[in-house]
């Protein structure tokens, strides 16, 4: 079992919760992330790992359907996990690039801009950090902001209420105009992801993203997660999740996480009409 030490709101609707899974800090690396049960019989959900402290791992999780929203309503310190698997994927071969941007619009990749900051520091990269929310309420608190990892770190707001007004591509536009920009790391929402590839189209840098997909077993068995990458066929759960954001067929993945849309959506009213 895997006992909740700790759990703290982020903002509305975004939560940080730590559980101990001392298997999984032990070998994580940046790229990584686990897969958790809260119950025997419950779904298997993947989450990036945003902190390691000694044996404990800390995510950030949106409470969007049935699980993310049990999980905030039914567990609290003391409550244990029936599963913490991991770390699964492909971690990430990071190297000293020069100038890195890292950016993200969403919790999966406001989680992984913590160990890459750091990682990609370590290894004598300039990093600059974008974090992307939508209004100045949404912001998380700063000790789970890459702010202090960051050589240069900048919030952007949707509405404009807090730091740049506008979304991280936005951002990152103007950066690439007059920088010397070598790699860039993405996260967020898969739209903003095909976004981000069409933008760095042209640039001499490589592009990452977080391909978000749909996961069951998380070991390249089932197939749930299959990815349309460079003309063939490649699983985020063991090839990725991290892929070139420019040879990712976006159409095809947005597609594909449209699937269980009505299922996922019947699956949150029965559980919050119990
Ligand atoms: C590598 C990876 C890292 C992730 N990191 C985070 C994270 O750090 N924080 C976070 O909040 N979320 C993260 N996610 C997404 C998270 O797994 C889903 O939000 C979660 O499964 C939702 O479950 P639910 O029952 O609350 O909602 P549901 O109603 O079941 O689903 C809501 C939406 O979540 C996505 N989703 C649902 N089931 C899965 C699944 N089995 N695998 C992947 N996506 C799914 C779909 O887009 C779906 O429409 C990550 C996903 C992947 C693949
Ligand atoms: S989750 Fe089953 S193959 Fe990737």
């Amino acid at each position: 079992m895997f006992r909740v030490t700790m759990k703290e709101d982020l903002n509305d609707q975004d939560y940080y919760l730590e559980v101990e899974a001392p298997h999984v800090t032990k070998h994580w690396k940046p790229g990584q992330f686990v897969i958790i049960m809260t119950h025997e019989k419950g779904e298997r959900v993947p989450l990036s790992v945003a902190t390691i402290n000694g044996g404990r791992v800390g995510m950030f999780i949106k409470k969007l359907g049935k699980t993310s929203v049990e999980l905030y309503r039914e567990f609290r310190v003391g409550s244990s996990l029936y599963a913490v698997s991991g770390p699964l994927g492909k971690p990430l071969k990071l190297e000293d690039y020069g100038t890195v941007v890292l950016a993200s619009d969403a919790v999966c990749g406001h989680a992984e801009q913590l160990g890459l900051a750091q990682e990609l520091a370590k290894l004598g990269n300039k990093v600059i950090s974008i974090q992307t929310f939508k209004t100045e309420k949404e912001v998380y608190p700063e000790k789970y902001l890459t702010t202090k990892y960051a050589d240069e770190h900048y919030i952007t707001t949707l509405d404009g209420t807090a730091g740049y007004k506008g979304h991280y591509i936005d951002l990152l536009r103007e950066l690439v105009a007059r920088r010397e920009v070598k790699a860039v790391f993405a996260g967020g929402a898969l739209a903003s992801l095909k976004k981000l590839a069409e933008a760095t189209a042209g640039l001499d840098a490589k592009v990452y993203a977080l391909v978000r997909t749909i996961m069951v077993d998380g070991t390249g068995m089932c197939g749930s997660c299959r990815v349309r990458y460079n003309g063939v066929i490649a699983y985020a759960c063991r090839d990725g999740p991290w892929f070139d954001a420019r040879l990712v067929d976006w159409d095809d993945v947005l597609r594909r996480d449209a699937r269980f849309k009505k299922i996922e959506k019947i699956a949150l009213e029965k559980y919050l009409a119990r």
